[in-house]
């Protein structure tokens, strides 16, 4: 959600701003902008949709310092005139999150006679920041000082005319890192923007505020601190964030479901046992007494919370609770000091989950845990256990890959706790790691499937709603199946588990509602295939994805698709994989915009 790139080089830095902001792309935005320091003062560009547009607009202008950015619209509509940066006197700023004061300084600015152009919450801090150097004239003190007057999150880049050369930046609840280069410095939300020109990454704390140049860095706290960051030198290729062979980042991500498995499950190596230090340091003392376990996230995340309570309360024999990270931070509830707090995000910067996490901080819950994609993000920072899933960078908004290794984690969590407690055998131990360890073949043999699937695509994408169903652990799948669809392809998608049918959907079927239902061949198949009954008497279309081994078969209105092997608990890691294809493929049919869909963003870090 928004997208910040600056840059300050001894060469033009144009195309590195262009580049930059097309890395940032999948963050999800509906317009975009630029402002550089050129000869005769300021020069923006400003363009809705998509960074292609900016680039044409942009093309021929040159300059060694600049800021650009994606807007995703909250505080006004996707218009030019809301599109950043925005300008005031000299100076030009971008910004990522919400001000939350923002109609108070408005106020205030206006009294001074400022006229704002545009609906946003930035355009107060543009305003501001040249108010402010009207008494304090140099440009890091300013925005210093700006910093300190703003409530909400904030991640900002600012240039200013008058003090060519330079860019500060600043931080408070929104990412930014630096990057350091040969020929400049530079900033950005994340580090994919900025591989085309360093790989040495320094990522900034809140409350940090930076000066960069094409020659030098400088850190300082808000109060004036100078501080020392250290500098990571980013593991990510250029190749990882690059399109490939792929028609789309979903697809790919998709097929490199059995690397990324196997890069996550790396850590439990050939062993026949399982270490709670897999989880952190501190895990095997601070899991001892764990008597419950609760589960925060949002969206795909929460569905891979959802599957991981079967397990959790299965296997450990530990009570867990899934809750919306939304929902939690603003509920009143119990707090119980002995639970483990799982916070799940694969950006690690879900404003909603970070805030339900510290919000159970604050309730005196201190055992926390992060199951997350990104190691330097808030929520890893912010916990005090962390397992790092290794998908690599997933771009397409539609979470895939990051999903399945959620999964993978939360597995192993539920082998270290019921290890802990007494309730995993030597044997079942070493079986489940055994199991594990095969995954990603398994997976690889579910995406040869892909040619059936999409011809299935076919049959349902001129649909206007569908039903997905599940049972026990595989109702999540439905969850996450009925998600996929309606974010790629708006076909509007709804999830049951199969028992509830009767108190309500099976009023929805008719021959124009596809159902499809994700039917393992495990503890409830027998249940399951009496729902179906259910749906196919009221004329429904059944598309069913069963077991290698199980009795369902094909008929009139019933279509079954075999999964090469049965899995057994985690079989949910497979099952989902049909899903995913089934939405992308509908999403080709409907010609949909697969990696970025319309009104949703990738990294919501706003509320
Ligand atoms: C957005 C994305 C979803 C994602 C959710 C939670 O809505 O579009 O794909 O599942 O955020 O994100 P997180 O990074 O916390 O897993």
């Amino acid at each position: 959600m928004c997208g910040i790139v600056a840059a300050a080089a001894g060469s033009n830095i144009v195309s590195v701003l262009i580049e930059g902001l097309k890395k940032l792309e999948y963050r999800g935005y509906d317009s975009a902008g630029l402002a550089l320091l050129a000869a005769g003062g300021i020069e923006r560009v400003r363009a809705v949709g998509r960074v292609a547009e900016l680039q044409t607009a942009a093309s021929g202008c040159s300059a060694h310092t600049g800021i650009a950015h994606t807007r995703w619209a909250t505080h006004g509509a996707p218009a030019e005139h809301n599109a950043h940066p925005h300008v005031s006197g000299s100076i030009a700023v971008v910004h990522n999150g919400i001000i939350e004061n923002y109609e108070s300084l408005r106020t205030e600015l206006s009294a001074q006679g400022y006229v704002f152009t545009s609906e946003t919450d930035t355009e107060s801090i543009a305003h501001l920041i040249d108010a402010t150097l009207k008494g304090e004239p140099d440009l890091f003190a300013a925005v210093r000082s700006v910093c300190r007057r703003l409530v909400g999150a904030y991640a900002i880049a600012v240039i200013d005319h008058q003090q060519p050369g330079r860019i500060v930046v600043a931080r408070e609840g929104s990412p930014l890192l630096l990057g350091l280069g040969e020929d400049g410095n530079y900033a950005a939300s994340d580090a994919s923007a900025l591989l085309q020109v360093t790989r040495n990454m320094v990522y900034l704390e809140n409350g940090d505020i930076a000066e960069l140049t094409a020659s030098q860095v400088r850190i300082e706290r808000l109060d004036g601190t100078p501080v020392e960051r250290p500098v990571h030198v980013s593991e990510l290729s250029a190749a990882a964030v690059e399109l490939g062979e792929f028609r789309h980042y979903m697809q790919k991500e998709i097929f490199e479901q059995p690397e990324a498995l196997a890069n996550t499950l790396e850590i439990i190596g050939g062993a026949h046992s399982i270490q709670a230090g897999i989880f952190g340091a501190q895990a095997a003392q601070l899991l001892a007494d764990v008597d419950h376990i609760l589960i925060l996230a949002c969206g795909t995340s929460s569905h891979s919370g959802m599957t991981a309570r079967y397990w959790i309360e299965r296997i450990a024999g530990v009570a867990c609770t899934v809750e919306i990270a939304s929902e939690y931070r603003y509920r009143v509830s119990v707090p119980n000091p002995r639970q483990l707090v799982v916070a799940i995000s694969q950006s690690g910067e879900t404003a909603d989950t970070l805030a339900a996490l510290r919000h159970a901080k604050a309730l005196g819950q201190n055992k926390t845990l992060a199951i997350c994609n990104v190691p330097e993000s808030a929520i890893v920072r912010e916990s005090m256990l962390r397992f790092i899933t290794r998908a690599g960078p997933e771009i397409g908004v539609a979470s895939t890959k990051a999903f399945t290794t959620q999964l993978a984690a939360l597995f192993l969590l539920a082998l270290v706790v019921a290890k802990q407690r007494g309730q995993l055998s030597p044997v079942d131990e070493a079986a489940y790691l055994d199991q594990l360890r095969h995954l990603p073949v398994a997976v690889h043999k579910v995406l040869t499937l892909e040619p059936e699937i999409a011809i299935w695509a076919r049959r349902f994408a001129d649909k206007k709603h569908a039903l997905f169903l599940g049972r026990g652990r595989h109702y999540p799948i439905a969850l996450e199946g009925a998600l996929k669809l309606k974010e790629i392809s708006y076909i509007h998608a709804e999830a049951y588990p199969a028992g509830e049918l009767k108190h309500g959907p099976l009023a929805l079927v008719d021959t124009d509602m596809p159902v499809i239902s994700v039917a393992p061949n495990d503890e409830l198949l027998e249940k399951l295939k009496s729902n179906l009954q259910e749906v196919r008497a009221r004329g429904g279309e059944l598309y069913v994805f069963a077991d290698a081994d199980s009795e369902l078969t094909a008929s009139d209105g019933v279509h079954v698709l075999r999964l090469p092997e049965h899995y057994g608990l985690l079989s949910p890691i497979l099952h989902v994989i049909p899903l995913q294809l089934l939405s992308y493929h509908a999403a080709l049919v409907k010609g949909t915009d697969v990696d970025k869909p319309r009104n949703l963003a990738k990294s919501v870090t706003v509320e």
